[in-house]
C-alpha cells in the first residue's frame, strides 16, 4: 500500500513492504509485571483498571519497554476488556484469579449495552497514546489494538476467562441470532475504538484474537475471519492508510490464510506455527510477525538462542517483524530479555 512520507520506523517500513535484516523487534506484553519499574507503578496505581484509565500512568507504563530494551515499537497499555467496560458490563480484576466481568449471555443483557462507548473509559486511552506519542522518538512506532470481536466475546459471555471457551461456543451454537448481534455490536465498538486511537496517534493497530484456535472452520469463517473483515474494511474507510496486524492464536495453516486475505499488513504467528509453511503460503502482501514461545525466554540459554536463530533463518528474504508467540509471562528473568534482544539484532 502506497504511503508518504517515507517512515523512519523499522517497524512501520516491514509493514509498508520492505525487508528488514536485523528485523525491527517488539514483546506481546512487553510493559508487563516482569519489569520491577512496572511493579512499582502498579502499586501506586493500586489496581489494574485503574492504571489503564489514568493517561499518565498508562503512558509511564508504555514507555518503561522502550526505554529499558529500545523496542522498535510500543505498545499502548489498555487491555481487551475496555470495548466491553465502555459499553457498560461490570468488569474488575481479582488478584490472581483474572477478570471478571457481568455475563452478556442473553437478550436482556444484550439489549442493556450501550450503543456507544463510554467517554470516561475509552476517552483516557486516546489521552495515553497522545501522550506516549508526544514523547516517543519518530523511529519508536506506536501501535493501538483491542481485541477481535470472537474473543472478546468468549468473556463477555462467560463473565470470565475459561480453558476452553465453552460457553461463547454453545451460545453461538444454540442461539446463532443473538451471539450474531453480539459479534455485529463489537466490530462496530471495534472500529470506532481503533478509531480512535489511530486519531490520538496511533501508527498501526493489532487486532488480538487470543481464542481464534478453539472454533471448527465453519465457526472460524463467521465468527473471526468475517468479523475481522468488517472491522479492516470499517477501520479503512475511516484511515485509508492505517497498518492493520491481526494475531489469531492457534489458527490452523487454512485459517491464517483466510485472515492474511482479508487486507491486513501483518499476521502474528504464535509459536505452534509451522514458519516454512506460513511462509510459503501466505499472501506475500501481509508481513508475517513472531513468532518465539514465551517458555523459552524464562529457560534462556540454548532453548533461547538456538530458537531465535531458526526464526531468523526461517524468515530470512522475507519480510518479518520479531516477537513471541503470545506475550511474555510475569516470572521472565530480565537478564533473558536482554540476551534475546542481543540475539534478535545480532548482526548476520
Ligand atoms: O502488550 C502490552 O504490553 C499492552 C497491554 C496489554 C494488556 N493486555 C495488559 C494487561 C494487552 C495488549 C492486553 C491484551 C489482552 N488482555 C488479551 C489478548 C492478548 C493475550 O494476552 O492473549 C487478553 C485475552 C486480555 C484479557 C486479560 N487482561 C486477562 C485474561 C488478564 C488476566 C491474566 C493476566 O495476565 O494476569 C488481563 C490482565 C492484564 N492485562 C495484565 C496486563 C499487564 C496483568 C494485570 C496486572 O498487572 O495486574
Amino acid at each position: 500500500m502506497d504511503r508518504s512520507p517515507a517512515t523512519r520506523s523499522r517497524f512501520l517500513s516491514v509493514l509498508d513492504g520492505t525487508i528488514q535484516d536485523p528485523p525491527p523487534l517488539w514483546m506481546m506484553r512487553q510493559a508487563g509485571r516482569y519489569l520491577p519499574e512496572y511493579r512499582a507503578v502498579r502499586a501506586e496505581a493500586g489496581d489494574f483498571l485503574t492504571l489503564c484509565y489514568t493517561p499518565r500512568l498508562a503512558a509511564e507504563v508504555t514507555l518503561q519497554p522502550i526505554r529499558r530494551y529500545g523496542f522498535d515499537a510500543a505498545i499502548i497499555f489498555s487491555d481487551i476488556l475496555v470495548i466491553p467496560h465502555a459499553l457498560g458490563t461490570g468488569l474488575r480484576f481479582e488478584v490472581g484469579e483474572g477478570p471478571r466481568l457481568t455475563p452478556v449471555a442473553d437478550r436482556a443483557a444484550l439489549s442493556a449495552l450501550s450503543q456507544t462507548l463510554d467517554p470516561a473509559k475509552v476517552g483516557p486511552v486516546y489521552e495515553a497514546i497522545a501522550d506516549v506519542r508526544a514523547q516517543l522518538s519518530p523511529e519508536t512506532a506506536l501501535i493501538g489494538f483491542c481485541g477481535a470481536p470472537w474473543t472478546v466475546a468468549t468473556y463477555m459471555v462467560a463473565g470470565q476467562g475459561t480453558d476452553d471457551q465453552a460457553p461463547a461456543r454453545l451460545l453461538a451454537l444454540r442461539e446463532p441470532e443473538l451471539f450474531q448481534e453480539l459479534i455485529d455490536r463489537l466490530v462496530d465498538a471495534s472500529i470506532t475504538h481503533l478509531s480512535g486511537q489511530v486519531e490520538a496517534g496511533a501508527d498501526a493497530v493489532q487486532i488480538f484474537d487470543t481464542w481464534a484456535g478453539v472454533l471448527d472452520p465453519a465457526s472460524f469463517e463467521r465468527w473471526c475471519a468475517e468479523p475481522l473483515r468488517r472491522i479492516v474494511a470499517g477501520l479503512r474507510e475511516r484511515h485509508p492508510y492505517v497498518r492493520i496486524i491481526a494475531f489469531p492464536k492457534g489458527a490452523t495453516l487454512e485459517a491464517l490464510e483466510q485472515i492474511a486475505d482479508v487486507g491486513i499488513d501483518g499476521i502474528g504467528l504464535d509459536w505452534s506455527a509451522d514458519r516454512r509453511a506460513a511462509r510459503q503460503r501466505l499472501s506475500d502482501d501481509v508481513a508475517l510477525q513472531g513468532n518465539l514461545d514465551p517458555l523459552r525466554l524464562i529457560a534462556g540459554g540454548a532453548a533461547l538462542e538456538e530458537e531465535v536463530e531458526r526464526i531468523r533463518a526461517d524468515f530470512d528474504g522475507v519480510r518479518h517483524i520479531f516477537n513471541l508467540g503470545h506475550g511474555i509471562r510475569p516470572e521472565t528473568p530480565l537478564e533473558h530479555v536482554e540476551k534475546f534482544v542481543e540475539l534478535v539484532r545480532r548482526v548476520r
